[in-house]
């Protein structure tokens, strides 16, 4: 979810429409605002994208100049007008936003249904307004205090009311929230895109800080004593235009045309030679001394984490692990100060994620974060980051971040590998050398587009198709199917190529679309005999193979191309034609690609 807030001189209501435009990304299950007007608070809300706000709120928008916003992601409550937010207490003096989830919320609902509160949504934030409604005696920030008190889980709210109308109170736990500082007008909101449009001048709050606004202060503090902080204003240098579409039809479109540029400024700097050990910032003796590493991340960057593993086997010799980041938190890991342990984000803000680095940290594990966002939770809390230079991504789908943090991926392989010398240099420097053509490699392979377009005839009807690969064609086999289960909404699975036969090769019928993944010379031969095996029962063979495999063609229906590169790179080029594949099919079905169903760019929930 995100939320958004204002105080200052302007009408309130179109500037947390804008704000939360730029917050879709985080959900779009919901929208509603809540703008202070003559002493009273105006609920708007509407179930569905924030256009459905909009034109409900054209012409009659509320004129106050405070309020507070929100569009959701629904964890507790279908979407509904109901279940959106603002949410308000019984008599309609308080409204409250939220982001992230009370987790002993029913505790505290039926307490107070017990004193006679009456819900109105199956949400877990409706508490919050009953709560800060028993709580209040006259003073909008004690209250607030006294209903973090009570609070577990992960949240960054924002409250209002009538009895003070001059204010806002919002705070911070584990959930993202920035304060933009103009002039005469001050900014709230889940993240600084949010914002960019009136001020690149913000408070970026830590866990356990809230913020009292009002029209002409801001002030922090400790939620727990009340003690006042002072922040450091931070400076927003980057380009708010980047988020932009510039002509192409979708976001998704115009980030993989992005790719060369997001490679060629994630590898600037970073390599001379070899690897620019400097600019990877790791403690050069961890890199020494870590008898394992484990990566831990989710959706996309989980499998940027599962090619990880194979590229840095194969050139460090030293084990990893792999793990999803909602599973390793709970499994007590065994990590300690001798793993070194790789997070990937690209927003630096998932809670699971960022849950996972806490656990590993406690556990005396050093960690080091891949993320595409500066500041974020993830970065901050990190011992050491790498930043992919990706720019923003915007699209839900992720595809530049994805190549980026395969680029990152390569550096810290082969760090290790020039830590504890299992390379030479002449190979460091060739693996180097080769990421540097990337970029142009990248836009060869752009050219193909009409090619890929043409293949999606051939799936676009299917509800079920197969992706298949060997070696680390698998973890891009498996990028690949998620690309196009959560844009097209067709039912893709990779497999292991050679473990079909073990159960799955009973689904292959006549017709079927199987994507097969050949681009590692080491296990050419076999995939070939697992694409006849599906091939001999009828499936259409869609391949990715390298330039110059002249053999696939006899093997498959349709032949997509990447060009020559080392083995360990061949990810980055290999999902390119996916990324292609899947976009185009989604378009040609209909969906709605930047924004699928059910789906939200930056999940701030566990
Ligand atoms: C969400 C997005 C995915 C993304 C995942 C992890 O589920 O829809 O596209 O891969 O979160 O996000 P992160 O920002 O941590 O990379």
């Amino acid at each position: 979810c995100g939320i958004v807030g204002y105080i200052g001189t302007k009408k309130a209501a179109p500037i947390l429409l804008e704000g939360l435009k730029k917050l879709e990304y985080r959900g779009y299950d919901s929208a509603g605002i809540a703008v202070l007007e003559d002493e009273v608070i105006q609920v708007q809300k509407s179930v569905g994208r924030l256009a459905e706000l909009e034109g409900k709120l054209n012409g009659s928008a509320p004129c106050g100049c405070i309020g507070i916003g929100h569009t959701r992601w629904a964890t507790h409550g279908k979407p509904s007008n109901e279940n959106s937010h603002p949410h308000q207490d019984c008599c309609g003096d308080f409204a409250v936003v939220h982001n992230g989830i009370i987790e002993n919320y029913l505790a505290l609902k039926e307490k107070l249904e017990a004193q006679g509160h009456k819900f109105c949504s199956e949400t877990d934030t409706e508490v919050l307004a009953h709560l800060v409604e028993i709580y209040y005696e006259g003073d909008l920030e004690e209250a607030v205090r006294k209903v973090a008190k009570e609070l577990e889980g992960s949240f960054a709210c924002a409250f209002i009311t009538k009895k003070e109308p001059g204010k806002i109170v919002a705070l911070r736990k584990d959930s993202p929230l920035v304060v933009g500082l103009g002039e005469g007008e001050y900014f709230l909101a889940s993240d600084i895109p949010a914002i960019l449009n009136h001020t690149r001048l913000t408070y970026v709050l830590d866990d356990g800080e809230m913020v009292l606004m009002t029209q002409d202060k801001v002030t922090v503090k400790k939620v727990c004593s009340g003690e006042i902080i002072e922040k450091e204003i931070f400076e927003v240098k980057w380009d708010p235009v980047a988020a932009e579409k510039n002509g192409y039809d979708h976001f998704m479109l115009k980030e993989i045309y992005e790719q060369p540029k997001a490679i060629r400024d994630t590898i600037a700097g970073r390599i001379n030679g070899g690897v620019n050990l400097d600019k990877v910032l790791i403690d050069r003796q961890l890199l020494v001394d870590a008898r394992n590493v484990t990566i831990v991340a989710c959706g996309t960057a989980y499998h940027a984490g599962l090619v990880g593993k194979y590229i840095i086997e194969s050139v460090a010799r030293i084990p990893v692990e792999v793990d999803i980041a909602s599973e390793f938190r709970y499994r007590n890991p065994l990590v300690d100060e001798k793993t070194l342990m790789v997070v990937v984000s690209q927003s630096g803000e998932t809670a699971d994620t960022l849950a996972a680095l806490r656990e590993a940290r406690s556990k005396g594990a050093k960690v080091f974060a891949i993320t595409n966002v500066l500041g974020s939770s993830i970065a901050r809390e990190a011992d050491s980051v790498l930043y992919t230079l990706a720019g923003p991504e915007i699209a839900v789908a992720s595809t530049k971040a994805y190549t980026t943090q395969l680029a990152a991926m390569n550096f810290l392989a082969l760090a290790l590998a020039e830590a504890r010398g299992t390379l030479g240099q002449t190979e460091i420097q060739t693996i180097a050398e080769a990421m540097q053509a990337l970029p142009a490699q990248i836009e060869e392979i752009l050219k193909q587009a009409d090619k890929v377009k043409e293949v999606t005839e051939a799936i676009k009807e299917w509800e079920n198709l197969f992706y298949i690969g060997r070696s680390v064609d698998y973890a891009v086999a498996m990028e690949g199917s998620l690309k196009l289960k959560e844009i097209s909404y067709i039912h893709a699975e990779a497999y292991a190529a050679g473990e079909l036969k073990h159960g799955t090769l009973a689904l292959i019928t006549e017709g079927i679309p199987v994507i097969a993944l050949a681009t590692q010379e080491q296990v050419l031969d076999k995939t070939i005999s697992n694409i006849q095996e599906v091939r001999a029962r009828g499936a259409h063979i869609i391949a990715v193979a390298q330039e110059g495999n002249k053999e696939i063609a006899n093997y498959a229906d349709v032949v997509l191309t990447v060009p020559r590169t080392h083995p360990v790179l061949t990810p980055l080029l290999a999902v390119v034609p996916l990324q292609l594949l899947a976009y185009y099919t989604a378009v040609v079905r209909g969906c709605d690609v930047d924004k699928p169903r059910n789906l939200a760019k930056s999940v701030t929930v566990e």
